[in-house]
């Protein structure tokens, strides 16, 4: 009885986990997804507890670690993830996901420790095609969760700017050397002397660590989400290697999902910023790109006051809005839902552009405007908004900069070429609300800034929304 209510809980959690990600790609039904997901978890991590003794398994006495253990990590976790900003999200899951790899890589050490301290490793153990497979596994976990973890804590490090950006000459050959390195060690216990068998694994973890640190230090920033999505994938994967040893069908499945997930996260968003996945994987793409220094003005730009961007709008047929980073830094969601409202009570139609990697997390943008009850059907994805600009009479951009940046598809020079943009000149006229000529996360002059259409309208986003709300109010 005990074994079917074991295997029907982890049944219960595996379809609790598809379900919550299949809900989570639409901002409508994300929460509850989440939820349902961890209810799932909870359910899993529970059952694996109370009811694995009636599944052949040990019973447990270490409760008191167990459950301290789960109550710490969940106060540290929680109070985190209550106190972080929304701008600083993708610091904090870059660390939750390396505490995932930790987890993963540290399972892989404990069974290896057991098999070797409990003499399981014998000559005929390696040969043993049974337990050949299982030291695949082990290793697998440690070497993928390690690299995860080092990787993450890194890009968590980078993205809170407590670590800067480094490559050096040859770096490419280096990470491969080390990577080679890596696998070499963990197959040389494999054929090692038996009783020789924990330096190499051990040096194996301690290169998948290294290997880690030098696969994430050179990404430039603009980058990250890529890697941050792609080490995720790995952590997913690792799990999955726990799932296995332990033959938890939850464990295993969650695993599997996290990795495919990831996995698609990562392409996708190589496309979205027009890099290859070879790039990512031999670690030193896009470390030119971020936080160069300013480049020259590249001419005269002319300003619009509020007055005549109010009166622009007002009397526009159609206004698209283009949110970027800065909307989120200024938290002008709500006065940017408002200032929709009002052109929309006066019979404007407003939509927004969404540009896949506008602010500092996939899906950034759709968050943030969930947050303000913007309705989702107002909400363009890149290509439907591309096709809309045309018919458009005044573009918006409200602290967006690299996702309208020409020079992504005019200079072959630039290191955002290439990359697909919101294509804002199509419009009749461009408004561009910032604070400054200062360039955006890319590091880069946008000659946009200074094309016949577009006027800048200088300023905090919020400061600035308001008092465009308030001047068309006047008309
Ligand atoms: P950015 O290119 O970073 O530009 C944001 C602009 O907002 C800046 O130029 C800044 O100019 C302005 N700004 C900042 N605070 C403001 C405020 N309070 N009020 C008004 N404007 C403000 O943003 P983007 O166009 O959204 O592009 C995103 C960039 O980040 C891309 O390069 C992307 O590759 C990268 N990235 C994306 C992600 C994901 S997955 N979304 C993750 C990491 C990096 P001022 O300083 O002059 O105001």
């Amino acid at each position: 009885m005990g074994i079917n209510i074991l295997t029907l809980c982890y049944l219960i959690a595996s379809v609790t986990y598809i379900l919550g990600l299949k809900m989570l790609s639409n901002p409508a039904t994300a929460r509850r997804g989440n939820l349902i997901a961890a209810g799932g978890m909870t359910l899993a991590i529970l059952a694996t507890i109370f009811l694995y003794e009636y599944d052949g398994g040990l019973r447990l006495h270490n409760y008191a670690w167990i459950f301290g253990g789960i109550f710490i990590g969940g106060l540290i976790g929680t109070l985190t993830a209550r106190k972080v900003h929304m701008t600083a999200m993708p610091e904090l899951v870059s660390l939750f996901n390396g505490m995932g790899g930790a987890c993963a890589a540290l399972i892989s050490i404990v069974e290896f420790d057991h098999l070797f301290h409990e003499n399981k490793i014998d000559a005929a153990f390696f040969s043993d095609k049974t337990d050949g497979g299982m030291y695949l596994i082990i290793v697998a976990g440690a070497i993928i969760g390690s690299v995860s973890f080092a990787g993450s804590v890194v890009a968590w490090g980078k993205l809170s700017g407590k670590v800067k950006d480094l490559s050096f000459r040859g770096q490419h050959i280096a990470n491969l050397v080390v990577l080679l390195m890596t696998i070499s060690a963990a197959f040389f216990a494999f054929h090692a002397n038996v009783r020789h068998a924990n330096i190499p694994f051990f040096v194996t973890v301690l290169l998948a660590l290294i290997y880690g640190i030098l696969f994430v230090l050179p990404i430039g920033g603009a980058d990250m989400p890529v890697v941050i999505s792609l080490l995720n994938s790995f952590t997913g994967v690792a799990a999955a290697c726990g799932g296995f040893l332990y033959d938890n069908k939850a464990m295993l499945t969650g695993g599997i999902l996290v990795g495919a997930a990831g996995t698609l996260l990562t392409i996708l968003m190589c496309k979205a910023m027009n890099r290859s996945l070879k790039n990512v994987l031999i670690g030193s793409f896009g470390a030119t790109a971020v936080h160069t220094t300013v480049t020259q003005p590249q001419g005269a730009y002319k300003e619009i006051s509020i007055g005549d961007a109010a009166m622009l709008m007002n009397y526009a047929h159609k206004v698209m809005i283009v949110p970027g980073y800065g909307l989120a830094v200024a938290q002008a969601q709500h006065a940017c839902h408002e200032l929709e409202k009002l052109l929309t009570d006066k019979g404007v139609e407003v939509k927004y552009a969404i540009h896949p990697v506008a602010g500092r997390m996939p899906g950034h943008m759709n968050v943030l405007l969930a947050e303000a009850d913007v309705s989702y059907d107002n909400l363009l994805e890149m290509e439907q908004a591309n096709e809309e600009f045309p018919s458009t009479d005044v573009v918006l951009v409200l602290g967006a900069n690299d996702v309208v940046n020409p020079a992504a598809k005019n200079d072959p020079s630039s290191p955002i070429y290439g990359m697909p943009i919101l294509d804002v000149e199509a419009a009749k006229t461009c408004i561009v609300n910032k604070r400054s000529m200062k360039p955006g996360y890319a590091g880069i002059e946008n000659d946009l800034f200074f094309r016949p259409k577009t006027s800048m309208l200088f300023g905090d986003a919020k400061k600035v929304l308001q008092d465009l709300i308030a001047e068309i109010k006047t008309l």
